[in-house]
C-alpha cells in the first residue's frame, strides 16, 4: 500500500496544470483559486520548491492594477464552471473574478521562506512576490476599511472562502434578489445537491455579482453599494496575521513595511470590541444592517490565528473551543453541532474542513501545545484513514464533496513534516 505522503504528492502533481494547480481534478473547480493556491504552494514546498514559487507567481500575475488579487483566475476558456470568465467579464492579464479571498498567501510565503534554504534566484523571485503582496494588503486597508478602524469588510460570501456559512444567512436575507434573474448552475452536475449551497444562496451570490459588474468592479463604489457588507472575524483574523507575517518576512529582504504596524495596532484595538463576554466568543458584524451575527462557527475561533496579545481572552476562547466538539469525533465541524444552523453534510454549514483545522492549529501552537498536538494528530488520522477529500462528516469521517482535493493533500504534508 502506498504511503499517504506519496499519495498526497500525487494528488498535487495530477492536479497541476501549466504553472498552477486545480483545487481538484474533477469538473467542480476548473480554474485557479486564490487561497487554494496558497495552501497548495505550501504543500509543494515539501518536495518541489520551484513548483511552490511558480504557483504563487502565477496567482500574482492576475493581480489587478489597484492591488487586488482575485479569488479566481480563469486560465483557459473552460466553461464547465459557473460563473466562469464569460459571466464575470473582468481581469487584468488573466480573466478573473472581480472579488478577492482571504490573503492567507502572506502567511504561507513567510512559512516557505522560513523553512527552506532558497538559492539566490529563488530569493529574487520571492522578493518580487512579497512586494506585490504589500500592494495586496494595502488594497484591503485602502478600499475595504471604509471607516478606517483597521478592520476590513467582505462584500460577497465567496470572498470569505466559507461560501454558505450560516454567518451569512441574516445579511443575505436582506439582499434584494434581482428581478428575472437567470443563470445555470454547473456545480450540481458534479456534486450532490444535499452537500452544496441552496438555490436561495446562489440567487443572492449572482445578484451581488451582477451589481458589481454593473459598477465595473470600481472598488470604492462596490464597497459602498454592495447589499452585503460584513466585518467577519475569520477574515479579519487572517488579514491581521497576514499583515504581521508580511512585515516579518519583508525584513528578511530588507523591505521596510513598518507603515503596516500602525494598522495592526488599530485592527487589534477594534477587533477586541467584537468579543462578547457572555458567550465567551467573538462574533462577526453585519456592517450593512448593523447587527452582530451570533452563530457559533469555527471561523470565529480563527481569532487565535491573529495572535492577539490578550492572554486572558485567548484562554477563554481556547476553553470554549475544547467543548465545541467532543473528542471522540472528528473535529472541528465548521459550525457547532449544537447551533441551530448546523447541517451535518452541507458544505460550510457543518462538515470538517482541513484548512479550518490547519488555521486553528497554527493559532494554538504558541498558546496550548497539548491541544494543538491533539488537533494535529486527529487531522492526520482523518487524512490517513480517508485520504484527500474536500470535506468530511464529523461522525464517521465519510468523504464529502470532491475527491483528490489539493489543499487537503498540501496541508497534510505541512502537518506531517512540522
Ligand atoms: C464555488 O463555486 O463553490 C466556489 O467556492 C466559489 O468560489
Amino acid at each position: 500500500m502506498k504511503e499517504t505522503v506519496e499519495i498526497a504528492k500525487e494528488v498535487l502533481k495530477n492536479n497541476r496544470r501549466s504553472g498552477y494547480t486545480l483545487p481538484t481534478n474533477n469538473k467542480l473547480y476548473p480554474a485557479q483559486w486564490n487561497w487554494d493556491s496558497a495552501f497548495i504552494a505550501l504543500g509543494y514546498s515539501y518536495f518541489n520548491i520551484d513548483y511552490a514559487i511558480k504557483e504563487l507567481e502565477t496567482l500574482i500575475t492576475g493581480q489587478w492594477d489597484d492591488g487586488m488579487i482575485p479569488h479566481i483566475l480563469f486560465h483557459d476558456n473552460d466553461e464547465s464552471y459557473f460563473p466562469n470568465h464569460k459571466t464575470w467579464e473582468c481581469g487584468n492579464k488573466i480573466p478573473s473574478s472581480g472579488i478577492t479571498q482571504p490573503p492567507i498567501i502572506a502567511t504561507i510565503v513567510k512559512k516557505i521562506v522560513d523553512k527552506n534554504k532558497l538559492n539566490q534566484g529563488q530569493m529574487k523571485r520571492m522578493e518580487i512576490i512579497i512586494k506585490k503582496l504589500k500592494k495586496y494588503l494595502d488594497w484591503f486597508f485602502n478600499y475595504r476599511d471604509t471607516n478606517k478602524i483597521g478592520l476590513v469588510s467582505i462584500i460577497h460570501p465567496w470572498e470569505s472562502g466559507l461560501d454558505n456559512s450560516p454567518i451569512w444567512d441574516s445579511p443575505l436575507d436582506k439582499v434584494k434578489i434581482e428581478e428575472n434573474l437567470k443563470y445555470e448552475r454547473r456545480d450540481l452536475n458534479v456534486s450532490k445537491s444535499e452537500n452544496r449551497p441552496l438555490k436561495k444562496d446562489y440567487d443572492a451570490y449572482i445578484t451581488l455579482l451582477n451589481q458589481f459588474k454593473k459598477d465595473k468592479y470600481n472598488p470604492s463604489k462596490i464597497v459602498n453599494e454592495s447589499m452585503f457588507n460584513v466585518i467577519d472575524i475569520g477574515f479579519n483574523s487572517i488579514v491581521i496575521r497576514a499583515t504581521k507575517d508580511l512585515i516579518e518576512v519583508g525584513k528578511r529582504f530588507n523591505l521596510n513595511f513598518s507603515d503596516l504596524e500602525n494598522k495592526i495596532a488599530l485592527s487589534e484595538e477594534s477587533l477586541i470590541k467584537f468579543y462578547k463576554e457572555e458567550e465567551q466568543s467573538f462574533f462577526s458584524y453585519d456592517f450593512k444592517n448593523h447587527n452582530l451575527i451570533k452563530v457559533d462557527a469555527i471561523s470565529n475561533y480563527f481569532i487565535l490565528f491573529a495572535d492577539l496579545g490578550n492572554k486572558e481572552i485567548n484562554n477563554k476562547i481556547i476553553s470554549k473551543l475544547k467543548k465545541y466538539n467532543s473528542q471522540r469525533e472528528y473535529f472541528f465541524t465548521t459550525v457547532n453541532p449544537k447551533d441551530k444552523t448546523f447541517e451535518e453534510t452541507r458544505y460550510w454549514r457543518g462538515p470538517v474542513w482541513i484548512n479550518s483545522n490547519w488555521i486553528i492549529y497554527q493559532g494554538l501552537i504558541n498558546k496550548d501545545k497539548n491541544f494543538s498536538e491533539l488537533l494535529k494528530n486527529k487531522t492526520l488520522e482523518l487524512l490517513e484513514n480517508k485520504n484527500f477529500h474536500e470535506y468530511y462528516n464529523f461522525k464517521n469521517g465519510d468523504c464529502l464533496g470532491a475527491n483528490n482535493f489539493s489543499w487537503s493533500a498540501a496541508l497534510y504534508l505541512d502537518l506531517k513534516f512540522n
